[in-house]
């Protein structure tokens, strides 16, 4: 495949953390967060579109030595993606779980459900859930339970919306949703659970957050995440989402509070997604 190889060649998997984690310096992140790139598909791609970008995906990023991957298709092509991509370092998530366990709850998704597919992660609490689909806190809490009870990881999404950043409230809704979300969980959920701030004016818009800005809540979130996990929530993955692309990958990686990054509209070609995931730290 011509893309693949036109790929690799441009690849390199640079300075990691690990390598410089051999030069003392109190700004670095320490060894457990390696960096997370996680897909959100969104409600695209139907079954056989999302199979050939897995394929594609799979064939462009080859072996993954110092960051973690993740796409997240839709329920219905979940398990055709989860056969594509097994075996690859490449893991697979849902976008959203049932507040419930099976049962009568006619088009919902309970977390065994999503983990039968060979789903390992979801995202909980994503803007779009939130503010197309009215979920409030308490219930994001609620599958937040379900994924952890069964054995998901979750990625709880938490972000204000331009109004709000205009009142200067970003950070109290911010950690309203932080601390609600991860309400009742212990060091061994925390552990298992990623954070991706992303500001609502900044997803799907093209009006990406300055690294700064980014930055700004971001250290606000850890702060409350070690107050909530001790060690456990220096060790968290706080990701970056909105409107993140191969131009600004670099730069919002270089803050000292962001792991990884949530990505939609990128996510959804090979060959972005692939040079998203190579975003360079050197
Ligand atoms: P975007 O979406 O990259 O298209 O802005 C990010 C997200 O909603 O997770």
């Amino acid at each position: 495949m011509i893309l693949a190889q036109a790929l690799r060649n441009i690849f390199r998997f640079p300075s990691t953390r690990g390598h410089r984690a051999l030069t003392p310096d109190p700004l670095e992140r320490t060894p457990m967060r390696r960096p997370f790139i996680a897909g959100n598909w969104k409600m695209n791609l139907g079954c056989q579109d999302a199979v050939r970008l897995a394929q594609q995906i799979r064939e462009v990023l080859g072996s993954l030595p110092d960051r973690d991957v993740a796409v997240c298709p839709t329920f219905v092509s979940l398990g055709a993606v989860a056969q594509v991509l097994e075996g690859s370092p490449i893991q697979v998530g849902g976008q959203d779980c049932a507040r419930f366990d099976d049962g009568a709850y006619t088009g919902e998704v309970s977390a065994t459900i999503l983990r039968s597919t060979g789903a390992r992660l979801v995202i909980l609490g994503h803007s779009e859930r939130r503010h197309v689909m009215g979920e409030t806190d308490e219930v994001v809490r609620a599958k937040m339970g379900k994924a952890r009870e069964h054995g998901l990881r979750p990625i709880l999404c938490v972000g204000e919306t331009l109004e709000e950043r205009e009142a200067g409230r970003t950070l109290e809704v911010v950690e309203r949703q932080v601390r609600k979300g991860l309400e009742g969980f212990g060091a061994p959920d925390l552990a298992e659970t990623t954070v991706a701030y992303e500001p609502v004016w900044a997803i799907g818009t093209g009006k990406v957050a300055t690294p700064e800005q980014a930055q700004e809540v971001h250290a606000a979130i850890r702060g409350w995440l070690k107050e909530l996990g001790g060690a456990v929530g220096e060790d968290m993955r706080i990701q970056y989402g909105g409107s993140v692309k191969p131009s600004n990958v670099n730069g919002l990686m270089a803050m000292r509070d962001i792991d990884g990054a949530l990505v939609g509209g990128a996510s959804l070609k090979a060959d972005d997604f692939a040079e998203l995931v190579g975003f360079d730290l050197s």
